[in-house]
């Protein structure tokens, strides 16, 4: 899928460059042409024939290399890619890019090309959230650099939370979406996520414990696929994928309101899980202890935004794809979920604790549609988006 294109692939100095090696074959393997870049601190991670021999060719280290630069120029090299890839791209690295500084071969490479650049950061917690490392990251948003992870997890250094360069097939994930090449190049798609937010009051809220891992996986997997995707979200700590176009919500009627301004679309995969009900009681102001007993909440009923669009006579998405969460008699509860709602296509699942699906890595689901059930495998989160994206560029042909 990523045949005929050449990535140029910096290489920065932290622990995670061990995963670049592997990234570097899951990039070949994908028929794409790697040059690699190690700059001198990487080269004290990896050296520079692992990532020569995986990559087939030469790695490229010095700015004043005469031979380099007979070769093949700094100037040239950096815009003879379709794409320069940042990984581990290190607090280090990514300081001197937001600040244009050039003063070794992969920051020259980096201010001289005129190329996308997807960066993975790479670091240890406090550096990540470290107000300049913050900054930085909002400048080179603001430039148009395009970021994939970093992910939450245990660090090499012993410390836990945001750091963890993204892995090598979410990276090539965001690099198919970075060249924006796929079965589903000029398709619209729609995808809900998270879960969301009921007020009670300004500080209290109903929420549900949707990750929003699985819808996130979708938008990324869509994306990877060419998909110009559309990603509407409650709030999660995974971070939205690269790439797609991001709207953030908290209640279910904002998601509403957001679905209806991003159509018309070719398909939409409604993967959140919305609250069913929001306060009718809502307060403006925080509730009080004030001694005149327990507050009542009164609910009301959100609107079905799955329904709401499965059932639009005008501009109806070709392809409408829900999600059933159930706990118990998982077929016929998602069966008769597809008829009420109207949807095309409903992946059932079973999100009883025991499965560990909410909130968890995999997923374990039943596609549902006109002509039937098929059971997948249980798999990870990310392998059922890519085979649902798969199924939808089959279906939108
Ligand atoms: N959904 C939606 N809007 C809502 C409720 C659900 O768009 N207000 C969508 C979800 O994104 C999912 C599907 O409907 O794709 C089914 O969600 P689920 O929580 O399983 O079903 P509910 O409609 O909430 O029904 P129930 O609570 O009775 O199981």
């Amino acid at each position: 899928m990523l045949s005929g294109k050449h990535i140029l692939l910096v290489i920065g100095g932290g622990i995670a460059a061990f995963k670049s090696l592997d990234l570097i074959r899951r990039l070949r393997e994908r028929g794409a042409q790697v040059t690699p870049v190690l700059t001198q601190a990487g080269s004290e991670f990896v050296t520079p024939l692992s990532v020569s021999a995986l990559a087939g060719n030469k790695v490229f280290q010095d700015l004043f290399d005469l031979n380099d630069e007979s070769e093949m120029g700094h100037i040239e090299l950096s815009r003879a890619a379709d794409l320069i890839v940042v990984a581990p791209a290190t607090a280090d690295l990514m300081a001197k890019m937001a600040s244009g500084l050039a003063n070794d071969l992969a920051s020259t490479l980096l201010l001289a090309t005129d190329k996308r650049v997807l960066v993975a950061p790479s670091m240890n917690v406090r550096m990540w959230d470290h107000p300049a490392t913050q900054r930085n990251i909002k400048t080179l948003t603001n430039d148009g650099v395009l970021m994939v992870g970093p992910n939450k997890g245990d660090m090499a250094c012993g410390e836990f939370g945001p750091g963890r360069m993204a892995e090598p097939l979410e990276i090539v994930d965001a690099v198919q979406a970075a060249l924006n090449d796929g079965p589903l190049k000029g398709k619209h798609v729609l995808v809900t996520s998270g879960p969301t937010h009921e007020p009670i009051d300004p500080v209290r809220y109903i929420a549900n414990r949707s990750s929003g891992s699985q819808g996130t996986a979708i938008a990324n997997a869509l994306s990877a696929l060419g998909a110009d995707v559309t990603f509407v979200t409650g709030p999660s700590d995974v971070p939205p994928p690269a790439g797609v176009k991001v709207i953030a919500v908290q209640t279910a009627k904002q998601m509403l309101e957001a679905v209806q301004n991003a159509l018309p679309a070719d398909a939409g995969v409604f993967a959140a899980a919305v609250a069913d009900w929001r306060m009718a009681n809502a307060s403006d102001s925080k509730i009080k202890k004030d001694g005149n007993g327990l507050p009542v909440l009164e609910f009301a009923e959100n609107p079905d935004i799955l329904a709401t669009v499965s059932q639009m006579t005008d501009g109806r998405p070709a392809l409408v794809v829900g999600f059933a969460a159930e706990t118990d008699d998982v077929m016929a509860h998602a069966t008769a979920k597809r008829a009420r709602k109207g949807c095309d296509w409903i992946l059932a699942n079973d999100v009883s604790p025991e499965t560990g699906i909410m909130g968890g890595t995999e997923n374990d689901v039943t596609l549902i549609h006109a002509d039937g059930a098929e059971d997948w495998p249980r798999m990870t989160k990310d392998d059922v988006a890519r085979k649902l994206a798969v199924r939808i560029a089959e279906a939108l042909k």
